[in-house]
């Protein structure tokens, strides 16, 4: 049996988007000050569990990669709960953005906190994980509407802070990721 810190929830789901695979809510866990978030996989088996670990250690080498990114903790046991998969990471506060989404997202103000900013940040981040070795696959960051600190970096209102590495992947050889893609969709978004 392994032992692997507590958590313990603190509110129902986090934003209002249920993920595919997952429930994402806020809580506390053994070894780390304040909240987190946790993200609690919505089906059990030991198949589950490897995934999981596999996505929060991809999750961990892209926050010593990227400079727009929370740091992930580690794999933990919600309360008492042995069953469904879960991981503590740092609770990011803002409005997600999904990429394959943003076509059928409403205009929005933001507060005028969406800028080209933002769009050059998600350029930077891409960049950066194609040159690292990494194919991006169902982007989807946080727009920040006020200023955060996020894996020991302060971030303003504006940023972005990527999440949910789940299908990315790293690679040897040529990656074909087209980065301008998600850049152009989030800008033409911004002009509507
Ligand atoms: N670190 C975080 N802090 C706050 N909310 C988060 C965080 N990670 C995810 N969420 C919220 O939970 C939702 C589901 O998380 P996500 O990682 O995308 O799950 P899935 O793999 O099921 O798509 C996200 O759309 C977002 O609203
Ligand atoms: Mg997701």
């Amino acid at each position: 049996m392994i032992h692997l810190p507590k958590a313990v929830m603190t509110a129902a789901v986090y934003a209002g988007e249920l993920g595919g695979t997952a429930v994402v809510c806020k809580g506390t866990m053994d070894g780390i000050d304040g909240e987190v978030a946790l993200k609690i996989s919505r089906h059990s088996s030991g198949q589950r569990r490897m995934y999981w670990e596999g996505e929060l250690d991809k999750s961990k080498q892209l926050s010593e990669v990227l400079p727009n990114v929370a740091a992930y903790h580690s794999m933990v046991e919600v309360e008492g709960n042995e069953i469904f998969p879960s991981f503590g990471m740092e609770a990011i506060h803002g409005f997600p953005i999904l990429d394959r989404n943003i076509g059928c997202l409403g205009a929005r103000e933001f507060n005028g906190m969406l800028t080209e900013k933002a769009a050059r940040q998600l350029r930077t981040n891409l960049e950066t994980a194609v040159q690292a070795g990494w194919n991006p696959s169902d982007v989807q960051y946080f727009l920040l509407l006020e200023g955060q600190s996020l894996n020991g970096r302060e971030h303003q209102g504006g940023d972005i802070i990527l999440f949910d590495f789940a299908s990315w992947n790293k690679v040897t050889g040529q990656i074909e990721y087209d980065v301008s893609k998600p850049v152009e969709r989030l800008s033409q978004y911004m002009k509507k």
